[in-house]
Protein backbone atom coordinates (compact mmCIF):
# COMPACT_ATOMS: atom_id res chain seq x y z
CA UNK A 1 0.00 0.00 0.00
CA UNK A 2 1.02 3.26 -0.98
CA UNK A 3 2.62 4.89 2.10
CA UNK A 4 0.64 8.10 1.24
CA UNK A 5 -2.73 6.15 1.10
CA UNK A 6 -1.52 4.35 4.78
CA UNK A 7 -0.58 7.79 6.15
CA UNK A 8 -4.04 9.07 5.17
CA UNK A 9 -5.82 5.70 6.99
CA UNK A 10 -3.74 6.30 10.29
CA UNK A 11 -4.68 10.08 10.74
CA UNK A 12 -8.16 9.02 10.06
CA UNK A 13 -8.12 6.49 12.58
CA UNK A 14 -5.94 8.45 15.07
CA UNK A 15 -9.04 10.79 14.85
CA UNK A 16 -11.32 8.14 15.48
CA UNK A 17 -9.59 7.52 18.38
CA UNK A 18 -9.25 11.07 19.63
CA UNK A 19 -12.95 11.41 19.29
CA UNK A 20 -14.17 8.51 20.71
CA UNK A 21 -11.73 9.16 23.98
CA UNK A 22 -13.39 12.44 24.37
CA UNK A 23 -16.84 10.76 24.44
CA UNK A 24 -16.22 8.19 27.09
CA UNK A 25 -14.27 10.29 29.03
CA UNK A 26 -17.19 13.09 29.24
CA UNK A 27 -18.84 12.69 32.65
CA UNK A 28 -21.42 14.87 32.18
CA UNK A 29 -20.70 17.30 35.27
CA UNK A 30 -23.55 19.71 36.10
CA UNK A 31 -24.28 20.56 32.43
CA UNK A 32 -25.95 17.13 30.77
CA UNK A 33 -27.28 18.98 27.75
CA UNK A 34 -23.93 20.16 26.97
CA UNK A 35 -22.19 16.53 27.12
CA UNK A 36 -24.88 15.46 25.34
CA UNK A 37 -24.68 17.63 22.72
CA UNK A 38 -20.72 18.11 22.88
CA UNK A 39 -20.99 13.63 22.31
CA UNK A 40 -22.96 14.31 19.50
CA UNK A 41 -20.19 15.87 18.05
CA UNK A 42 -17.49 13.97 18.69
CA UNK A 43 -19.62 11.32 16.58
CA UNK A 44 -20.48 13.02 13.60
CA UNK A 45 -16.40 13.73 13.54
CA UNK A 46 -16.16 9.43 14.04
CA UNK A 47 -18.72 9.04 11.11
CA UNK A 48 -16.30 11.96 8.82
CA UNK A 49 -13.52 10.07 9.18
CA UNK A 50 -15.01 6.50 8.84
CA UNK A 51 -16.39 7.85 5.66
CA UNK A 52 -13.01 8.99 4.39
CA UNK A 53 -11.34 5.24 5.38
CA UNK A 54 -14.21 3.33 3.61
CA UNK A 55 -13.44 5.80 0.48
CA UNK A 56 -9.70 5.41 0.29
CA UNK A 57 -10.47 1.03 0.82
CA UNK A 58 -13.19 0.61 -1.72
CA UNK A 59 -10.78 2.50 -4.06
CA UNK A 60 -7.99 0.34 -3.38
CA UNK A 61 -9.99 -2.55 -3.85
CA UNK A 62 -11.26 -1.65 -7.13
CA UNK A 63 -7.12 -0.73 -8.14
CA UNK A 64 -6.48 -4.20 -6.93
CA UNK A 65 -9.29 -6.49 -8.97
CA UNK A 66 -8.46 -8.72 -11.46
CA UNK A 67 -8.45 -7.39 -15.33
CA UNK A 68 -10.22 -10.21 -16.87
CA UNK A 69 -12.52 -9.00 -18.92
CA UNK A 70 -15.86 -9.42 -19.07
CA UNK A 71 -16.99 -8.97 -22.77
CA UNK A 72 -20.04 -7.86 -24.62
CA UNK A 73 -21.70 -6.05 -27.18
CA UNK A 74 -23.17 -2.80 -25.84
CA UNK A 75 -24.36 0.43 -27.47
CA UNK A 76 -21.89 2.64 -26.46
CA UNK A 77 -24.56 5.57 -25.96
CA UNK A 78 -26.57 3.35 -23.96
CA UNK A 79 -23.36 2.41 -21.59
CA UNK A 80 -22.77 6.74 -21.47
CA UNK A 81 -26.48 7.00 -20.48
CA UNK A 82 -25.98 5.16 -17.45
CA UNK A 83 -22.51 6.92 -16.82
CA UNK A 84 -24.23 10.18 -17.02
CA UNK A 85 -27.26 9.09 -14.62
CA UNK A 86 -24.88 7.39 -11.91
CA UNK A 87 -23.45 11.35 -11.64
CA UNK A 88 -26.65 13.33 -12.06
CA UNK A 89 -27.26 13.91 -8.22
CA UNK A 90 -23.26 15.07 -8.02
CA UNK A 91 -24.26 17.48 -10.97
CA UNK A 92 -27.01 18.88 -9.28
CA UNK A 93 -26.24 19.15 -6.48
CA UNK A 94 -23.02 21.56 -7.67
CA UNK A 95 -25.54 23.16 -10.64
CA UNK A 96 -23.91 21.52 -13.15
CA UNK A 97 -25.41 20.55 -16.56
CA UNK A 98 -24.43 17.20 -17.73
CA UNK A 99 -25.10 16.68 -21.51
CA UNK A 100 -25.10 13.51 -23.79
CA UNK A 101 -24.10 14.05 -27.64
CA UNK A 102 -23.46 11.29 -30.25
CA UNK A 103 -24.91 8.76 -32.44
CA UNK A 104 -27.53 6.15 -31.03
CA UNK A 105 -26.45 3.47 -32.81
CA UNK A 106 -22.98 2.43 -32.64
CA UNK A 107 -22.16 -0.81 -30.59
CA UNK A 108 -18.51 -1.47 -28.86
CA UNK A 109 -17.61 -4.35 -27.97
CA UNK A 110 -16.26 -4.05 -23.47
CA UNK A 111 -16.59 -5.22 -20.09
CA UNK A 112 -19.53 -2.86 -19.30
CA UNK A 113 -18.58 -2.44 -15.60
CA UNK A 114 -14.90 -1.50 -15.81
CA UNK A 115 -15.49 0.44 -18.94
CA UNK A 116 -18.72 2.65 -16.77
CA UNK A 117 -16.63 3.01 -13.81
CA UNK A 118 -13.73 4.27 -16.24
CA UNK A 119 -15.66 6.97 -17.77
CA UNK A 120 -17.86 7.99 -13.98
CA UNK A 121 -14.65 8.35 -12.75
CA UNK A 122 -13.21 10.92 -15.49
CA UNK A 123 -16.88 12.17 -15.35
CA UNK A 124 -17.07 12.84 -12.14
CA UNK A 125 -13.48 15.18 -11.61
CA UNK A 126 -15.23 17.26 -14.99
CA UNK A 127 -18.23 17.74 -12.87
CA UNK A 128 -15.92 18.69 -9.70
CA UNK A 129 -13.70 21.00 -11.72
CA UNK A 130 -17.08 22.79 -13.17
CA UNK A 131 -18.07 26.17 -12.21
CA UNK A 132 -21.59 26.48 -10.99
CA UNK A 133 -24.12 26.96 -14.19
CA UNK A 134 -21.62 25.30 -16.83
CA UNK A 135 -21.96 22.20 -18.79
CA UNK A 136 -20.29 18.97 -18.89
CA UNK A 137 -20.52 17.41 -22.12
CA UNK A 138 -19.83 13.54 -22.56
CA UNK A 139 -19.83 12.43 -26.05
CA UNK A 140 -19.68 8.89 -27.75
CA UNK A 141 -18.58 8.53 -31.19
CA UNK A 142 -16.68 5.64 -33.94
CA UNK A 143 -14.21 5.89 -36.15
CA UNK A 144 -11.90 3.90 -38.02
CA UNK A 145 -12.54 0.93 -36.10
CA UNK A 146 -12.08 2.60 -32.61
CA UNK A 147 -14.85 4.59 -30.54
CA UNK A 148 -13.93 7.66 -28.61
CA UNK A 149 -15.25 8.98 -25.36
CA UNK A 150 -15.05 12.94 -24.76
CA UNK A 151 -15.97 14.10 -21.59
CA UNK A 152 -15.49 17.85 -21.68
CA UNK A 153 -15.34 20.60 -18.64
CA UNK A 154 -15.13 24.42 -18.49
CA UNK A 155 -13.10 24.41 -15.64
CA UNK A 156 -9.26 25.35 -14.25
CA UNK A 157 -8.07 22.88 -17.09
CA UNK A 158 -4.95 21.06 -15.94
CA UNK A 159 -1.61 22.68 -15.23
CA UNK A 160 1.01 21.25 -19.05
CA UNK A 161 3.33 20.05 -16.06
CA UNK A 162 0.36 17.65 -14.45
CA UNK A 163 -0.83 16.13 -17.26
CA UNK A 164 1.13 13.09 -17.16
CA UNK A 165 0.96 12.51 -13.06
CA UNK A 166 -2.45 12.79 -13.17
CA UNK A 167 -3.15 9.40 -14.51
CA UNK A 168 -0.42 8.35 -11.42
CA UNK A 169 -1.72 6.26 -8.43
CA UNK A 170 -2.24 8.83 -5.82
CA UNK A 171 -1.96 11.98 -7.72
CA UNK A 172 -4.52 13.75 -6.04
CA UNK A 173 -4.94 18.52 -5.20
CA UNK A 174 -8.12 17.61 -3.56
CA UNK A 175 -8.52 17.26 0.38
CA UNK A 176 -10.45 14.17 0.23
CA UNK A 177 -9.67 12.98 -3.13
CA UNK A 178 -7.57 9.39 -2.90
CA UNK A 179 -5.99 10.09 -6.75
CA UNK A 180 -6.68 6.46 -7.70
CA UNK A 181 -9.45 7.94 -9.84
CA UNK A 182 -7.76 8.67 -13.07
CA UNK A 183 -5.18 5.53 -12.23
CA UNK A 184 -8.41 3.44 -12.49
CA UNK A 185 -9.40 4.75 -15.56
CA UNK A 186 -6.55 4.16 -17.10
CA UNK A 187 -5.98 0.71 -16.74
CA UNK A 188 -9.49 -0.15 -17.36
CA UNK A 189 -8.98 2.16 -20.19
CA UNK A 190 -5.63 0.15 -21.45
CA UNK A 191 -6.94 -3.41 -20.62
CA UNK A 192 -9.62 -3.23 -23.55
CA UNK A 193 -6.12 -2.48 -25.76
CA UNK A 194 -7.34 1.46 -25.19
CA UNK A 195 -5.45 4.69 -23.71
CA UNK A 196 -6.63 7.77 -22.85
CA UNK A 197 -5.85 11.10 -23.50
CA UNK A 198 -5.96 14.64 -22.17
CA UNK A 199 -6.31 18.40 -24.17
CA UNK A 200 -6.49 21.27 -21.97
CA UNK A 201 -5.89 24.49 -22.23
CA UNK A 202 -5.68 26.34 -18.66
CA UNK A 203 -8.62 28.97 -17.74
CA UNK A 204 -10.81 27.42 -20.13
CA UNK A 205 -11.30 23.61 -19.35
CA UNK A 206 -10.42 20.28 -20.32
CA UNK A 207 -11.15 17.41 -22.19
CA UNK A 208 -10.62 13.63 -21.45
CA UNK A 209 -10.93 11.14 -24.10
CA UNK A 210 -11.11 7.24 -23.59
CA UNK A 211 -10.35 5.45 -27.10
CA UNK A 212 -11.28 2.37 -26.96
CA UNK A 213 -10.73 -0.37 -29.91
CA UNK A 214 -14.73 -1.20 -31.11
CA UNK A 215 -13.37 -5.21 -31.07
CA UNK A 216 -10.70 -5.54 -28.67
CA UNK A 217 -8.13 -8.59 -28.69
CA UNK A 218 -9.90 -11.56 -27.18
CA UNK A 219 -13.60 -10.64 -27.98
CA UNK A 220 -13.96 -14.09 -30.59
CA UNK A 221 -16.51 -16.69 -31.82
CA UNK A 222 -18.51 -18.12 -28.92
CA UNK A 223 -19.31 -15.43 -27.09
CA UNK A 224 -21.94 -13.96 -26.16
CA UNK A 225 -23.15 -11.35 -28.65
CA UNK A 226 -25.58 -8.46 -26.81
CA UNK A 227 -26.66 -7.66 -23.63
N1 LIG B 1 -11.42 17.70 -15.31
C1 LIG B 1 -10.39 18.10 -14.54
N2 LIG B 1 -10.07 19.42 -14.43
C2 LIG B 1 -9.04 19.80 -13.64
N3 LIG B 1 -8.23 18.96 -12.96
C3 LIG B 1 -8.49 17.65 -13.03
C4 LIG B 1 -9.57 17.14 -13.83
N4 LIG B 1 -9.57 15.79 -13.72
C5 LIG B 1 -8.54 15.47 -12.92
N5 LIG B 1 -7.89 16.58 -12.49
C6 LIG B 1 -6.70 16.60 -11.61
O1 LIG B 1 -6.18 15.30 -11.55
C7 LIG B 1 -6.04 14.86 -10.19
C8 LIG B 1 -6.18 13.35 -10.11
O2 LIG B 1 -7.51 12.95 -10.41
P1 LIG B 1 -8.04 11.57 -9.85
O3 LIG B 1 -9.43 11.38 -10.30
O4 LIG B 1 -7.06 10.50 -10.17
O5 LIG B 1 -7.97 11.75 -8.27
P2 LIG B 1 -8.87 12.72 -7.37
O6 LIG B 1 -10.06 13.18 -8.15
O7 LIG B 1 -7.98 13.77 -6.83
O8 LIG B 1 -9.30 11.76 -6.20
P3 LIG B 1 -10.32 10.51 -6.32
O9 LIG B 1 -9.51 9.32 -6.00
O10 LIG B 1 -11.37 10.82 -5.33
O11 LIG B 1 -10.83 10.47 -7.73
C9 LIG B 1 -7.09 15.67 -9.45
O12 LIG B 1 -6.80 15.79 -8.08
C10 LIG B 1 -7.04 17.01 -10.18
O13 LIG B 1 -5.95 17.77 -9.72
MG1 LIG C 1 -11.28 11.79 -9.18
Amino acid sequence: MSSVVSHQMLQQIGLIGIHADLIRQADGGDDLAAAVAQAKVNAAAIEEALGGVNRVLRDLLVFSRDLRLNLYEHRLADVLAECVEECQAQAAERAVTLRLEGPAEPTVVLDKLKMKQAVVNVLRNAIEASPPGSWVVVRGSTRDGWAEVAITDRGPGIPEPDRNAIFTPFFTTKEQGTGLGLAIAREFTEAHGGRITVESEEGTGATFVLHLPLRPAGWGSGQHAAR
